[in-house]
């Protein structure tokens, strides 16, 4: 039998990214859809829906509440909803796999349901932080039971409502403003999250799409309980998180020249352009659009000599899950890159710091991991065995990374790349990465 560990990606060093390719669909904006159709009223569409481990978690979890769901198929996905009151038990406990987003949003959306419920995760899922939703959630009224460090299984008890609160996170989370927006749904009068600085706002855009719009003042968004949620339909764009494996590959691999279709470029997702850009990519928007009420576009990019910088603050939370790819990219800049502020990488589906900074040293970078970031001295690398940590973002980047690597790169631990994209390895040799799958 095989194991997740068991799958690898063999990568040959050189070599450049050509043509067009479409990366699959947002995996935040794909979550949130199946939520939000599913306690709405009637019929909700979905296209481009990410059809990704963590996304099935969460069609799993609304099916095992009795919400009568049709699909995936190449992407779309039909929801009857239940409407807000229209969830039931499920006869078991609501696994999430590897997907943190599924269990903080759920947790937000479960916290005031009649009935019980408890979510249960891998290993790497059962290390994450939940006291983040779960303090706040308890402060509504919710009953939650945790372990003791905090975190998964999550044991949620049934309570008659929630009350609103007003609560400003110490952390900048999109997850557990999402959270707390979700429970504030099924709360009596209005509840308020102020955020300490701006994060994906794909929870606030699409409740307006499903007819139940928050109001935002400055960093203080506020939701009315109540109410209903109307059914619409949904095209969800390309992933900018999945993107940026291949803006980063296209920057650093001489004679890259490649458009990626359809991208998501919400403003608050748009880190990786605004870092690589700084780091003097070329990158270049074209056909702008809107799907869904989200800004998409055509991303060309093409190879340019990049710098290392010092990344500003601002950009972290806009950046998050881009860290691993632009880790390279400042692998391969000249000079020095600078990475503070973001000692949230930590506790993603790996502690992304201390990963990539044991692969980049393993390629014979030199890397000087911190508290809260890196600092990474560019100029090149050499092949080698890199270990993902089962992380699937991490995997990716070490994949691009044999671009400009002085011979192969050998990643182990991949079978997590499904969780957010399946079909990279086809997808990226498709247009010139010299990647093969191998199963150990
Ligand atoms: C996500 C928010 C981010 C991100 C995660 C998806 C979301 O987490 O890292 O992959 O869909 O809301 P945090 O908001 O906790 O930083």
């Amino acid at each position: 039998m095989s194991t997740a560990s068991d799958l690898g990606f063999q990568v040959r060093p050189g070599g450049r990214l050509r043509g067009r390719l479409r990366v699959p669909g947002d995996k935040s904006i794909s979550h949130r859809a199946v939520m939000l159709g599913a306690i709405a009223d009637g019929v909700t569409r979905i296209s481009g829906f990410l059809e990704g481990a963590d996304n099935l978690a969460t069609l799993g979890a609304f099916r095992a509440m009795g919400v009568p769901i049709e699909g995936p198929e190449v992407g779309r996905v039909r929801i009857a909803g239940v409407g807000l009151r229209g969830l039931r038990a499920p006869r078991s406990d609501l696994d999430l796999g590897n997907s943190g987003t599924s269990m903080r949003l759920l947790a937000g959306l479960l916290a005031g349901q009649r009935f019980a419920t408890t979510l249960v995760g891998d290993p790497s899922l059962s290390k994450r932080p939940m006291r983040r939703v779960t303090e706040p959630l308890e402060r509504m009224g919710a009953r939650i039971e945790t372990t003791d460090p905090g975190t998964a299984p999550l044991q949620i008890a049934p309570v008659a409502g929630l009350r609103p609160i007003s609560y400003a996170p110490p952390v900048a989370s999109a997850q557990v403003k999402s959270c707390l927006l979700l429970a504030g749904l099924y709360a009596k009068g209005e509840t308020c999250v102020t955020e300490p600085t701006l994060t994906r706002d794909h929870t606030e855009r699409m409740l307006a799409a499903f007819g139940h719009p928050v109001r935002r003042a400055g960093s203080r968004i506020c939701i009315t309980g109540g109410g209903r949620l109307s059914a619409c339909r949904l095209d969800i764009p390309g992933d900018i998180s999945s993107a940026a494996f291949f803006l980063v590959g296209a920057s650093i691999a001489p004679g890259s020249d490649l458009t990626l279709e359809h991208v998501g470029v919400n403003p608050t997702r748009i880190g990786v352009l605004n870092i690589l850009r700084a780091m003097g990519a070329d990158i270049r928007l074209t056909n702008p659009r809107n799907a869904g009420g989200e800004p998409v576009a055509d991303v060309r990019v093409r190879a340019a000599p990049l710098q290392g910088i010092v990344i500003p603050r601002d950009q972290v939370p806009l950046a998050i899950d881009e860290f691993p790819a632009l880790f390279i990219a400042a692998a391969c800049a000249r000079g020095e890159t600078l990475l503070t502020g973001a000692e949230e990488l930590r506790v993603k589906e790996s502690d992304r710091i201390r990963v990539m900074a044991e692969g980049l040293a393993a390629l014979g970078v030199a890397v000087e991991p911190r508290a809260d970031g890196i600092r990474i001295r560019g100029g090149g690398y050499g092949g080698g065995r890199v270990d993902s940590g089962g992380d699937h973002r991490v995997a990716m980047a070490f994949a691009i990374a044999a671009l400009r690597a002085g011979a192969p790169i050998e990643v182990r631990d991949c079978a997590h790349v499904n969780t957010s994209f399946p079909g990279f390895a086809a997808l990226a040799a498709g247009v010139g990465l010299g990647i093969e799958e191998r199963r150990a």
